[in-house]
């Protein structure tokens, strides 16, 4: 097993390892006194784990009841969010109890969003079982539900208590999602220096803890820095602000991973042509999600891409702020006009 902590105002473990949903009763016990646990799942999730965290959960002492709702991210509303909220409330949770968010990325931002909100805030716990929970979601403290005009706009800040990977879970993961998930990967290897070499030939067993680690380790760098996302957390967003315009024309059937390996690729291409990186630079990049196949070309044109990229929740007036990359382990923000984004989107392949 391998731990990871992360050093923020109320700092806590992210713990990687195979088995660990057989102990999450234990180590849940040992970072709060609650009498019950309420857990947050969608039903992919809940029922290959459910039972085993409810019976470890009841086996550590704790009271718990459950709410399960439909997978995917066109649950990810306020009017589910508002359905968990009355259920926590049916269940008579109170302020002392912990809420144990079950699942990827919906199950553990909803969870977050709900434990954020409930009676002013409640505790809660990640178990994530994506690989993009685990290097991504589950860490960091952002919680949130998408608007009908946007995805994450209405959320808080609020970091779990610990945050549990267990590998074992991956087993079940379709070979898409987890493909997604070596996208977010992908974008940490480009952040630091180190990751990337390891990320070739793909890795499993030991080999995927130790880069999930590395990741976790890497998103520790930035949000410990920058909890609240005011200045060099937005690097997190490296091909996330092309890849939300592309995962939105998509109306969503794109995977989040998929998106931002196509929005990767294009900034990656963007600043090779502006001479921000070298061309070999932005060769390496997209081979390497090439050899994950993860998409690289967004099949937008870029009308479609620029209408997206202009409801983006962190644009400035008339400046969009893009994370380019300048060499493999370094990369920096480009304040770009948004008249000049289509010659970016264009520079980046998209036509
Ligand atoms: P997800 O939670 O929808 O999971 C993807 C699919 O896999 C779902 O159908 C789910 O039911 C299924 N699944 C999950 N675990 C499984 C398992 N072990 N076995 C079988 N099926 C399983 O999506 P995701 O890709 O994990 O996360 C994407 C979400 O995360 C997006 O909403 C995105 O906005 C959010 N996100 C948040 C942050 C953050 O910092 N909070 C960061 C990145 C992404
Ligand atoms: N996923 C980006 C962040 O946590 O800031």
């Amino acid at each position: 097993m391998k731990t990871v902590h992360v050093n923020v105002s109320r700092g806590y473990d992210v713990r990687i390892g195979q088995g660990l949903l057989q102990d999450c009763g234990r180590a849940i016990r040992s970072v709060t006194d609650a009498s019950a646990a309420f857990i947050i799942s969608d039903e992919n999730v809940f029922v290959p784990y459910g039972r085993t965290v409810m019976e470890r959960l009841q086996g550590a002492g704790f009271l718990v009841d459950h709410y399960v709702f439909p997978h995917g991210e066109q649950s990810k509303n306020l009017r589910v969010w508002g359905d968990i909220l009355e259920a926590m409330c049916a269940a008579q949770v109170t302020r002392s109890d912990v809420v144990v968010a079950l699942g990827g990325g919906v199950p553990g931002d909803m969870a977050g969003f709900a434990a954020a909100a409930y009676q002013r805030g409640v505790d809660f716990v990640q178990l994530p079982t994506t690989l993009l929970a685990a290097v991504d979601s589950s860490v960091g403290g952002k919680t949130a539900v998408d608007l009908k005009g946007g995805k994450n706009l209405a959320g808080a800040f609020h970091q779990p208590l610990l945050v549990l990977c267990d590998t074992d879970t991956f087993r079940t993961l379709p070979d898409r999602e987890l493909t997604s998930g070596f996208a977010e990967v992908i974008k940490y290897a480009v952040l630091e220096d180190g990751l990337f070499s390891a990320l070739d030939p793909v890795p499993s067993g030991e080999a995927l803890e130790d880069v999930i680690a590395r990741c976790v380790s890497i998103k520790n760098d930035y949000v410990s820095a920058d909890e609240f996302d005011r200045g060099c957390r937005a690097l997190l967003n490296l091909g996330h602000t092309v890849g939300h315009a592309a995962e939105a024309c998509s109306g969503y059937r794109l995977l989040h991973g998929e998106a931002v390996a196509m929005g990767l690729a294009a900034i990656a291409r963007a600043s090779a042509v502006r001479g921000i990186c070298s061309a070999e630079t932005a060769d390496r990049i997209v081979a390497l999600l090439q050899r994950y196949n993860l998409p690289t070309e967004i099949p937008f044109s870029v009308p479609e891409l620029r209408r997206e990229m202009l409801r983006d929740k962190k644009r400035s007036g008339s400046e969009l702020n893009l994370i380019v990359p300048e060499a493999i382990g370094r990369c920096r923000t480009e304040t770009v006009p948004v008249g000049d984004l289509d010659a970016w989107l264009r520079d980046g392949g998209v036509s």
